[in-house]
């Protein structure tokens, strides 16, 4: 069997690592990839976004599955470009993928299905939208409708604050047409959780439960990252709260999908508040998180590629998915400067001595290769991923190997996996 991974940062890397792994599988593309990427598969230099390149490489190499891992693909139809091209592809069709796509969407299929999340209003214009933002009471929450590569969320601790925000995004269109719309919403409060499942569309099966680290400082201090870290399990999301998560958030969400004549195949995830009011829903992505898809990988001990053709076939009431016991944690290394400006083309050290401490793995993101050296490439450079009996002794091994690998202005946050410690009374 022959797969394509379509994309190139830590979450491709770790589907591609864990693809590769498979019984059936006799190779692995992945386009564009990077070079941590190149350990596990042939990589092509085709941009995520080229549909049509993407779909011509998936015809060229004869590839039986195409695995997307970013949006920003998923939202243009490259699911539904290679499903017309008769190829095997898993991941959410463009009128799916609405449900990150466009966050206005989202906020609407929630209120119309009694789906818990904040109190919101959508607006296409200027006007109604500051008049709003004044009539609610400060912190409010401004959101660009579309993608705006996790920077178009702005918590506004004042209405001022509010108002800015808006200007920015409607009329400096920071993040250009992403701004067409706005969502202007309540601010919730609690702990973060990440909840993923996979799904044909009938059949809905979990991943455990894991939380990411979304600020760049300590403390959850400073401002918003793709993701610095993440671990799984994550305690904050009880076995209660779990039930009421498939029952609230999860299933009535893909029946609405199908409701609304967008069925929901692939990995669902929604990020949700936990707070006195129970789960509520944050955003809805249309893939895996990036980065819990690496520790979400290193637990998972079913074939990925057998629960993908499930998906696709429709059949994943079959497929028995099995989970390493064990907790797992992912520690992003990344550039000085970022999320910011930073520079590029560092030579990266100590990578094989890191790769060599016991179960762990360095899922590469911004990598490239120089004149046979490994630089960073990238804001986010490396994950440093490790398996351990418990979260304390996964931080412990992320860590140890972390510190094994060097390059200037490198940067990591010392706290990740810090707040399941402190809910486990550790
Ligand atoms: P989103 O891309 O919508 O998940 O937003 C990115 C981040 O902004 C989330 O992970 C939260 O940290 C924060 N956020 C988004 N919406 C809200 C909200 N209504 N209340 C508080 N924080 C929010
Ligand atoms: N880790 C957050 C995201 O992938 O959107």
């Amino acid at each position: 069997m022959k797969i394509l991974v379509v994309g190139g940062g830590g979450r491709e890397h770790a589907l591609a690592w864990k693809l590769a792994q498979g019984p059936r599988v006799e190779k692995v593309y992945c386009a564009p990839g990077n070079a941590g990427i190149a350990g596990q598969a042939e990589c092509v230099a085709v941009g995520a976004e080229d549909i049509g390149g993407q779909v011509a490489l998936a015809r060229d190499k004869a590839v039986d599955l195409v695995v997307v891992g970013p949006e920003a693909p998923l939202t243009l139809g490259l699911a539904d470009r290679m499903a017309e091209a008769g190829i095997r592809v898993c991941g959410a069709s463009a009128p799916a993928a609405r449900i990150e796509g466009s966050k206005g969407f989202a906020k609407d299929l929630m209120k119309k299905y009694g789906i818990p999340t904040a109190g919101y209003a959508v607006f296409e214009e200027y006007g109604p939208a500051a008049e709003y933002i004044r009539s609610r009471p400060a912190p409010i929450v401004v959101k660009a409708d579309g993608l705006a590569a996790g920077k178009g969320v702005l918590i506004c601790p004042t209405t001022r604050d509010a108002v800015e925000a808006l200007d920015q995004i409607m009329k400096a269109r920071a993040f250009g047409s992403a701004g067409d719309r706005v969502v202007v919403e309540d601010c919730l409060v609690g702990e973060e959780a990440s909840f993923l499942v996979f799904t044909d569309g009938r059949t809905i099966k979990p991943m455990p439960t894991s939380q990411d680290h979304k600020a760049i400082y300590d403390g959850d201090q400073g401002p918003n990252t793709g993701g610095m870290g993440a671990y799984s399990p994550a305690p904050v999301v009880t076995a209660d709260l779990h039930d009421e998560i498939m029952e609230r958030i999860m299933r009535p969400t893909i029946e609405a999908m199908a409701a609304e004549g967008c069925p929901y195949k692939g990995v669902l995830y929604a990020g949700l508040m936990i707070g006195e009011n129970g789960p509520q829903v944050l955003e809805f992505n249309a893939r895996f998180g990036d980065p819990e898809c690496q520790p979400l990988l290193m637990r998972l001990k079913t074939d990925l590629a057998e629960i993908f053709e499930a998906i696709i076939e429709g059949r994943l009431s079959d497929v028995e998915v099995e989970w390493d016991e064990r907790a797992a944690l992912c520690l992003v290394l990344a550039s000085g400067g970022y999320p910011g400006g930073y520079e590029k083309g560092r030579v990266i050290s100590g990578l094989d001595q890191a790769g060599r401490v016991e179960d762990v793995m360095v899922f590469h993101a911004g990598t490239a290769e120089r004149d046979g050296r490994i630089v960073t490439s990238g804001g986010r450079v490396l994950g440093v991923t490790a398996l351990g009996p418990d979260v304390g002794q996964a931080i412990d091994r992320a860590y140890t190997a972390a510190e094994m690998i060097s390059w200037p202005d490198m940067y990591y946050r010392r706290d990740i996996g810090r707040k399941a410690l402190r809910r486990l009374g550790v």
